[in-house]
């Protein structure tokens, strides 16, 4: 009785404070929601909400109670969520349908905006009238005006846009790269950009930012992608890059961005994948996590430009797959969403102690696509012992981290994994006949686990000849393995963002069409059928030397799998090297002897079109059905694509 008397005066006294603080010193108060996440709170710390990315849905938390209210059906891969105000209206990102929606959680109705492509990131302004969203392809940020509920502006803020915060006097907008960790700034009134802070050459999945209250600076979660380097302790490392957001023209010269690497960051407890940060508002505390590896590092802020954060204890285990990280606005009380244990949990900060778990939401139906899902995003035993790699790190919700590796059998460029079940056989080189295959990658050199079917020997592989991955059988021989190959199997294109209408092409992109199937062209030779590949299960493979493979750092013979053109307006560069930077280098530069179709006959215009054509596939769904479709997928409802 005693101790609540005593808490209800502090919570009192603290309310008080705050009030003084927001009155007086207005632009110094931080506001939950300034950043995105997949987790918000209201200002009056009443209620948390949750944006469930493979359940379609949002959870509404009553921060009281410690307990979940409801879960809403919103739309497909929610990927960010902002309350509007002290709610009940929250907006939320629906990345699969290039969406948002405005959901009333009292009454569970929702409304749409439609037309925004590969929605991330969204935040909205305290007075509840102006959202930002980030679109991630090709990279705008939109400005939603939400009492008319339309787009106002289309602001460009770089490609890849992801990250996405607000400064304290909401004067300046901050937006990362996703794929190089480049942070812009944004001046709000203008839309213009003001400044930026370019990333390093390998810095990657840049998803998330966050400003301090106070001071002048801001922190990206990220990796750095080591494409020349071929191993478990080197291809990967988990980075905390801290941006000084003062104008360059203050310090000519001075470095305005540093990086605490967080594989040393605690003795030599190697954490995976950076996701995202939270601060309490006076500055002081600093929270991080770290999605693959499922823990976070609890650190106090120090105001020294160089040391920047101080661990305090080790680092804490969450849960599987942590991925929104929030404070409570009186600073009490740390909520991490652990994503695939569907739930919440809810520490307090004073003493980092665990208070409960709330269950925010059902797991997805399929059991084995969700411990898939599980594998593929863990850096935890057994897919590696040595904690730096996920399947994830390289495959970010099956996009390509848009790199070139160097493989030892040569530079590969990551593939979408889009399509997947049906472009069977994998890899470039089609040394490969079955997703269960990567116990190969899970137990060799690159993640050095013990594997998901550690009781098969495997036959070692005959160094970059006869493939010897295809003669072994592994499929259904482990549920783990099994599991990782249909979710990995389960990823599906999205219809083209350069196309009029589903279903129909420009009339550009109509005439590129019959340019592609004419037979003096040729394409359609090998890029056949729905997916635009001839890939096919029967043996012998359908391989073809193209002309493309004369690197010398190729070891395998130059002859590889047609890959499905489903999706390429989005992956650029090309070929399994990557040495064309663009659909139009595929055709010109890279295909100098006419070994790749016959293009050399065609004229600039005809080439623009085949071009236009490429760039707007699919523009109708693919059949999820084909005779080269491998049984191990996800079951569900067949569920028409959307734009
Ligand atoms: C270091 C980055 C990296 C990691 C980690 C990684 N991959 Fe890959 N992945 C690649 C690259 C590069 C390729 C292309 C290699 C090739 O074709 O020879 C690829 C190709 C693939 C393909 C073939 C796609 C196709 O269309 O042919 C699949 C499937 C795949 N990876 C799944 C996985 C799984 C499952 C894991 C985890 C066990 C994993 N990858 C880990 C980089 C990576
Ligand atoms: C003889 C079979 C064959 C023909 C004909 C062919 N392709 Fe290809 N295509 C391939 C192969 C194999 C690759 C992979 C080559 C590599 O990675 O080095 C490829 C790669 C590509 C890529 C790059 C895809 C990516 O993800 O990097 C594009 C784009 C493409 N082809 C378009 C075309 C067009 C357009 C034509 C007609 C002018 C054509 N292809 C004709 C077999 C063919």
């Amino acid at each position: 009785m005693a101790d609540r008397f005593f808490s209800t005066w502090a919570t009192l006294i603290r309310l008080t404070l705050l009030v003084s603080v927001w009155i007086w010193q207005l632009p110094e108060t931080v506001f939950g929601g300034s950043s995105n996440s997949l987790m918000d709170i209201t200002p009056n710390g009443l209620y948390l909400i949750v944006a469930n990315t493979d359940s379609d849905s949002i959870s509404l938390v009553d921060v009281k109670k410690n307990q979940t209210i409801k879960e809403i059906h919103v739309g497909k891969r929610p990927e960010g969520i902002s309350w509007v105000g002290n709610g009940p209206e929250a907006l939320v990102t629906l990345y699969n349908e290039d969406a948002i929606a405005l959901v009333n959680t009292e009454k569970g109705s929702l409304k749409k905006l439609t037309g925004l492509i590969e929605p991330y990131g969204i935040i909205c302004l305290r007075d509840g009238k102006t959202a930002y969203v980030s679109l991630d392809y090709p990279g705008k940020i939109a400005e939603i005006d939400l009492e008319n509920w339309r787009v106002k502006r289309n602001l460009s803020a770089g490609e890849w846009c992801r990250g996405l915060a607000l400064n304290a006097d909401e004067s300046r907008l901050y937006v990362t790269n996703f794929y190089s960790g480049t942070l812009t700034a944004l001046d709000r009134v203008s839309g213009r950009v003001v400044d930026t802070w370019p990333g390093r050459i390998d810095e990657n999945l840049s998803r998330h930012v966050l400003i301090h209250p106070k001071r002048e600076k801001a922190y990206l979660s990220l990796l750095r992608s080591r494409t020349e380097v071929f191993d478990v302790a080197g291809s990967l490392l988990p980075y905390l890059t801290i941006c000084d957001l003062w104008d360059s023209k203050k310090k000519p010269g001075e470095t305005r961005r540093r990086s605490i690497k967080l594989d040393s960051y605690q003795g030599t407890y190697v954490v995976a994948e950076p996701w995202e940060t939270a601060m309490t508002s006076d500055g002081k505390w600093f929270f991080g996590i770290h999605a693959a590896t499922g823990d976070m590092f609890v650190s106090q802020v120090v105001d020294d430009d160089y040391r920047e954060l101080d661990r305090q204890g080790r680092a804490i285990y969450l849960g599987k797959i942590p991925r929104a990280v929030r404070v409570s606005p009186d600073n009490q009380t740390l909520y991490v969403y652990t994503a695939l244990d569907f739930a919440v949990q809810v520490y307090r900060i004073s003493d980092m102690e665990h208070q409960k778990t709330i269950s925010v939401c059902k797991a997805p139906e399929d059991a084995k696509w969700v411990r898939g899902n599980f594998l593929f995003h863990s850096a935890n035993r057994p897919m590696t012992s040595r904690r730096w790699i996920a399947c994830s790190s390289c495959h970010p919700g099956g996009l390509p981290d848009h790199r070139i590796w160097h493989n030892p059998e040569g530079y590969r460029k990551t593939p979408s994994l889009a399509g997947l079940a049906h472009t069977h056989p994998l890899h470039w080189s089609a040394d490969r006949d079955e997703v269960q295959d990567f116990e190969y990658t899970i137990r060799g050199k690159l993640m050095g686990g013990r594997g998901l079917a550690p009781q098969i020997t495997l036959k070692p592989r005959t160094e970059f000849r006869s493939p010897s991955e295809l003669d072994q059988h592994l499929s259904g021989k482990s549920e783990d393995l099994d599991a990782l190959a249909i979710y990995t199997n389960s990823f599906t294109p999205r219809l083209s963002p350069h196309i009029p209408a589903p279903g129909r092409l420009s009339e550009k992109a109509q005439l590129g069409k019959s340019i592609f199937f004419r037979e003096d062209v040729g394409c359609v030779k090998c890029h056949s059928g729905p997916y635009y590949s001839d890939s096919s299960l029967k043996k012998p493979f359908h391989l073809h030397d193209v002309g493309t493979g004369n690197d010398p750092d190729e070891k395998m013979e130059p002859k590889y799998d047609t890959p499905t053109l489903l999706g390429v307006y989005r992956s650029a560069p090309y070929l399994h090297n990557g040495k064309a930077k663009t659909l139009m280098d595929v055709l010109t530069t890279c295909n100098p002897k006419d070994e790749h179709g016959k293009t050399s006959h065609l004229s600039q215009k005809e080439k623009e079109m085949l071009v236009e054509f490429l760039r707007s596939l699919p523009y109708e769904n693919p059949p999820d059905e084909t005779p080269n479709t491998v049984p191990f997928r996800r079951k569900t409802a067949k569920t028409a694509l959307r734009r």
